[in-house]
């Protein structure tokens, strides 16, 4: 496992507006419901402890459910080598928390005095350099910070549900917020894995909500008006539009839409539509029917899946969505794929440095964990999950070794040449298990490695793997010589791993 490297913070001189923000090592959260939830099971995935304040008390059981439950697919996500979890602890005393937090992220409910209120008493108990960042879905952060002590550091940090599943974090300063609170808060938000998007000025509803409002607001009207059900004006999105919005947004979209000339075309041809208008700008009255027509349209549109059936359904669908993006280095994939090129530079930098001092013998470079769907038919991991893992490992070896994105891009790579696999014992769903690696041989184009593979409770042997790399230079697809600053690392690694 990744020793914990949580990220540094500030910038700026201590004790100003500017103070320098501290490292983040545990999240304090006021506000246990569900994105209080959502933000416990993130924080606590990638390494961050997490202290939760809630005034009811029966919401620590609730707030454990909530982090079980996300576990699943959060583990499915990224199969990077991750921190170890961080730990989770519970209280109804609001100082006690924020005594204890690096960082708080409040959630409570969205009333603007409950908020003040709460705010102001928990920047009383926190350190000047703890930031406070508010869930809000739309209140102002200058509303906001009105009674607080130091409120420089308050801003908002505007998740959307599932928080441990949507990378998308928005950031609003109000008047007296610091810039280095910002970018603090920035770059905390993308070590667990977020894509913070820093608004320009506060404005009601942030981005990200006045743009589902408006789409809300026209589907209040048309339900309200028979012009049609709740499920016929989510086909209208699922089909179509939502497809695309996952990686490009409606101005780059409409941007293709108007052929070669792009936008300009596209304002020239349907600009005159906007002045008609098509839709309608206020809110429909929220009667007794129109409340009648969304809930009995949903019920329908659920046909009998429970909520909790539907989430898993919802985030399952996520984490593939992602994965996808993932390959075309796009949107929400994108903030994956940097996340695991840190997730797999950290662990070569965490693996250097234990190896550095610790002298001979294989190196041991991968810690995994056998997942439920690696399972075949009699209980044990698959073939094929045998190869990924040993694959994982050859992976952290030249990592560690120095063959990094930077080493690919100038067109240079190993190429498996061949892979000879022995199998031992068996592995089960859920089993740890951790991967030694040997160098045995390095020329001016080959790389020999042997792999084995253990289980971590007993430290039973359960597989080998011998395998055969070629360098190759990608543009011929022909074999070529080692770089020779990594011939010489690898012949290094072979002298120590002997
Ligand atoms: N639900 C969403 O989809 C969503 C998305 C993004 C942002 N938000 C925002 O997040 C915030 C919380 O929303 P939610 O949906 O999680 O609400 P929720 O009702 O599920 O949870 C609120 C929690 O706050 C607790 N609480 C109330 N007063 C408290 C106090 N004084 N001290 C400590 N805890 C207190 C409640 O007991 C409850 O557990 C709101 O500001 C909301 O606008 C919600």
């Amino acid at each position: 496992m990744t020793p914990r490297h949580a990220p540094l913070q500030g910038g700026g001189a201590r004790n100003g507006r500017d103070a320098i923000m501290r490292q983040v090592r545990t999240l304090g959260l006021l506000g246990t419901g569900v994105i209080g939830g959502g933000w416990a099971a993130r924080a606590l995935h990638f390494g961050i402890d997490v202290v939760a304040a809630d005034t009811k008390p029966e919401m620590e059981a609730w707030l454990r459910g909530a982090v079980a439950n996300a576990e699943g697919a959060l583990a499915r996500l990224t199969f990077a080598p991750l921190p170890p979890k961080g730990k989770l602890s519970f209280t109804t005393d609001v100082a006690v928390m924020a005594r204890q937090a690096d960082f708080i992220q409040e959630n409570i409910p969205e009333q603007l005095e409950l908020k003040q209120r709460v705010l102001a008493e928990v920047s009383r108990h926190a350190p000047a350099d703890v930031v406070i960042a508010s869930s809000t879905s739309g209140l102002m952060p200058t509303d906001l910070q009105r009674d607080m002590t130091a409120p420089h550091r308050l801003l908002v940090a505007h998740p959307f549900n599932p928080v441990y599943l949507l990378p998308l974090v928005e950031l609003v300063g109000g008047r007296q917020t610091a810039p280095a609170a910002i970018a603090a808060a920035a770059r905390f938000f993308s070590y667990i894995g977020m894509h913070p998007l820093t608004l320009r000025r506060e404005v009601p509803g942030h981005l990200t909500d006045r743009l589902q409002e408006a789409l809300w607001r026209e589907i209040l009207h048309m339900v309200n008006e028979d012009v049609a059900t709740t499920g016929e004006l989510d086909d209208s999105i699922v089909y179509g539009p939502g497809l695309r919005w996952a990686a490009m947004g409606t101005n780059l979209i409409y941007h293709l839409a108007g052929g070669e000339t792009g936008m300009r075309h596209m304002l020239r041809q349907f600009g005159p539509c906007l002045k008609w208008p098509w839709t309608k700008l206020e809110a429909p009255e929220l009667t007794e029917s129109l409340i009648d027509k969304m809930v009995t349209g949903t019920q329908a549109q659920a046909a009998g899946r429970s909520i909790r059936e539907l989430e898993r359904l919802r985030d399952d669908y996520l984490v593939a969505i992602q994965q996808v993006l993932r390959e075309y280095n796009i949107g929400a994939g994108a903030t994956l794929r940097a996340l695991e090129q840190r997730l797999y530079e950290s662990s070569a930098a965490a693996a250097r440095a234990r190896i550095g001092g610790a002298g001979g013998g294989p190196l041991r470079l991968l810690e995994t964990r056998v997942r439920p769907e690696w399972i075949d038919y009699h209980g044990h991991m698959t073939d094929s999950r045998y190869l990924q893992v040993f694959g994982d490992a050859t992976d952290a070896l030249f990592r560690y070794a120095g063959v990094d994105d930077g080493y690919r891009q100038s067109g240079r790579a190993l190429y498996t040449a061949e892979t000879r696999v022995t199998h031992h014992a068996q592995a089960r769903s859920q089993e740890a298990l951790y991967v030694t690696t040997r160098v045995l041989e390095v020329d001016d184009q080959r790389v020999r490695l042997f792999h084995s593979l253990h289980r971590s409770r007993d430290d039973a042997l359960v597989a080998t793997a011998e395998q055969l790399y070629v360098h190759v230079n990608t543009a011929t697809g022909k074999a070529a010589p080692l770089d020779a600053a990594l011939r010489e690392r690898l012949a290094g690694i072979q002298a120590a791993t002997r």
